[in-house]
């Protein structure tokens, strides 16, 4: 039997696995949050990045992606997402569909060990944008999550604003760089 499985962070634009139907699709009750460390992906266990997890939040809704896909699929995702995360089963809004459907997504709750919790917009970018890992870097996770939610056209209050702190970081560690190349 297939299931649906709701993406609301890398799930949405690093797709690495087989799937029968995508679907932008909404869950109601959650707020994404850059709260959850990263030990094996956007960083390292001696330096940890920060990843999206999901904060119950009455009344908000999470927009994301959802694919369909086949059981064998759940090993690889529960692999990919071990550091922390569980599945969750939830209801999920299809774009288009006045019932939903049942399916699952991966929390990382906050008794899990590698959780951080709450920082200041300027603390996360800070840490972002130093954070590198097997996967890539921490900057990278969080902009192409930026983008990836622009295509779907919605606006995140935490994550657009922590994007445009992260990009300016960036740059003008680019243009250090570049002025310290040309002396
Ligand atoms: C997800 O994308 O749904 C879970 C968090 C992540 O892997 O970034």
């Amino acid at each position: 039997m297939t299931s649906w499985v709701f993406g609301y962070g890398s799930l949405i634009y690093k797709v690495d696995f087989p799937f029968l139907e995508r679907r932008p699709a909404t869950i109601e009750g959650w707020e994404r949050r850059f709260w959850q460390g990263s030990h094996d992906h956007r960083g390292t266990p001696e330096a940890p990045g920060r990843v999206v997890t999901l904060i119950e939040a009455p009344g908000v809704a999470c927009r994301g992606i959802a694919y369909r896909v086949e059981p064998a699929v759940f090993e690889h995702l529960d692999h990919r997402e071990k550091n922390g995360y569980v599945r969750h089963h939830l209801p999920i809004t299809l774009d288009g569909e006045a019932a939903p459907v049942w399916g699952f997504l991966y929390v990382a709750r906050e008794d899990n060990p590698a959780f951080l919790g709450p920082a200041s917009l300027d603390e996360l970018a800070a840490h972002i944008a130093a954070a590198e890992g097997p996967s890539g870097s921490n900057g990278d996770y969080l902009l192409a999550l930026a983008q990836a939610l622009h295509e779907l056209e919605s606006y995140d209050a935490h994550v657009h604003p922590l994007a445009e702190r992260v990009d300016a970081l960036l740059a003008s560690r680019q243009g250090a760089g570049r002025r310290k190349a040309a002396d």
